[in-house]
């Protein structure tokens, strides 16, 4: 009988402590990640028919990696070569900080979830700004980057769009796309500055920066996204629709963890009481239901990025139906495996094959007519 590696090694990590498997899985990837081959089989397999141009860029395939696994910019070359077809970096802060105390990460394993109350543990953007422009010479990634910035933990709400334009002013060269985060449930007060106002004064800066830097290096406009909680009420939702594009934005990014803890299989699993976000498929159905808010509302206006308990390809299949153009995954990562972007990318091209389907773009929005 043959075991598949892939099981043995998930077998090891659920035996370690949630963070310290997680930290040993992005060693792996950053020592490995520039070998693993870029010509392996399956990706030869991946044609056209997930290829998307969007925002500007090219994005070879619709599954990327999610906020908050990669957030010291460490593995970034591993990324495309395990099926990626882009990933976001970060959260990323204007300084360092070393996040909330340890134990921080949960896993529920009856739900295949995670809670975590991380609190943006990360080197700050210049160190990683540094890091990500190493990585992305020569061979580099491959594929888009985003960088995703957030307001730093000392830092005051009232002055978030100069932490913010801290960042963005060092990472603005090594980022294909900017993701602003004003949705993690880990920094006290931060979920505000999804109000008008607040997001008004971050996006305008950033905008205004961008163009200024233009006139100097005649670079293509930055494409910004925002990225928004599932616990909003369907009209705050709708409003931040709105106002990305009035702002200009290229999309937004639905959902983040939720506070949440309805739709558990397993309420009382000794974790379900920690404090923090919770993610993996107790989010799904609310983080689809955003998207569908959001496509609606958005028309072809925005790039909606959905993300929110994707496990597999009808999940994706369902997140794109709903209106998102790409989906991104975290938590499937710890379940699944790190092969779960390609093994994504190939099911949804299966399916395609199976429903007469020939570009992954006719899929986005399908499920929303009448
Ligand atoms: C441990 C952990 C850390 C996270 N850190 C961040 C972060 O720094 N920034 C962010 O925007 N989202 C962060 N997220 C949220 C994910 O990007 C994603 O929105 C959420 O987990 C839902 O997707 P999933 O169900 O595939 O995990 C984090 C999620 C987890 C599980």
């Amino acid at each position: 009988m043959s075991i598949d590696p892939g099981v043995l090694l998930r077998r090891a990590a659920f035996r370690m402590d949630p963070e310290r498997a997680h930290e040993a899985a992005l060693r792996a990837l950053q020592v490995g990640g520039p070998a693993l081959a870029a010509g392996a089989s399956w990706m030869s397999k991946r044609d056209g028919s997930v290829g998307q141009q969007l925002m500007g860029l090219d994005f070879p395939g619709p599954v990327g990696l999610a906020a908050g696994y990669d957030k010291y910019g460490r593995a970034v070359r591993a990324w495309g070569r395990l099926g990626f077809g882009f990933a976001e970096i970060g959260t990323v802060t204007a300084r360092p900080q070393p996040g909330n105390p340890r134990p921080r990460l949960f896993r529920l394993p009856a739900d295949e979830a995670i809670i975590n109350r991380m609190g943006f543990n990360n080197d700050g953007a210049a160190v990683t700004a540094r890091r990500i422009a190493d990585a992305r010479r020569g061979a580099g990634a491959g594929i888009p980057i985003a960088v995703n910035i957030g307001k730093s933990k000392v830092t005051p709400l009232e002055r978030a769009a100069e932490d913010h334009l801290a960042s963005f002013r060092l990472l603005r060269g090594v980022a294909d796309l900017v993701v602003v985060n004003v949705s993690s449930p880990n920094t006290p007060g931060l979920r505000e500055l999804q109000d008008r106002d607040h997001l008004t004064a971050i996006l305008g800066a950033l905008r205004d920066e961008d163009a200024s830097m233009r006139r100097i290096d005649a670079r293509a406009p930055m494409p910004f996204l925002v990225k928004l909680a599932p616990d909003l009420p369907d009209a705050q939702i709708e409003d931040a629709v709105d106002l990305a594009g009035e702002l200009g934005l290229a999309g937004v990014v639905l959902t983040n963890t939720t506070i949440s803890r309805d739709g558990l299989i397993d309420p009382g699993a000794p974790v379900a009481s920690e404090q923090g976000g919770l993610s993996g498929p107790p989010v799904r159905k609310r983080a689809d239901e955003a998207v569908r808010i959001a496509a609606r509302r958005a028309g072809d206006d925005l790039v909606i990025i959905g993300v929110g308990g994707i496990m597999d390809a009808d999940d994706a299949w369902q997140r794109l139906a709903s209106g998102a153009s790409l989906v991104e995954v975290w938590t499937g990562l710890v379940y699944r495996g790190p092969l779960i972007a390609r093994d994504i990318t190939l099911g949804l091209m299966q399916r395609m094959r199976d429903e007469g389907v020939s570009h992954i773009s006719e899929v986005t929005g399908s499920a929303l007519a009448g």
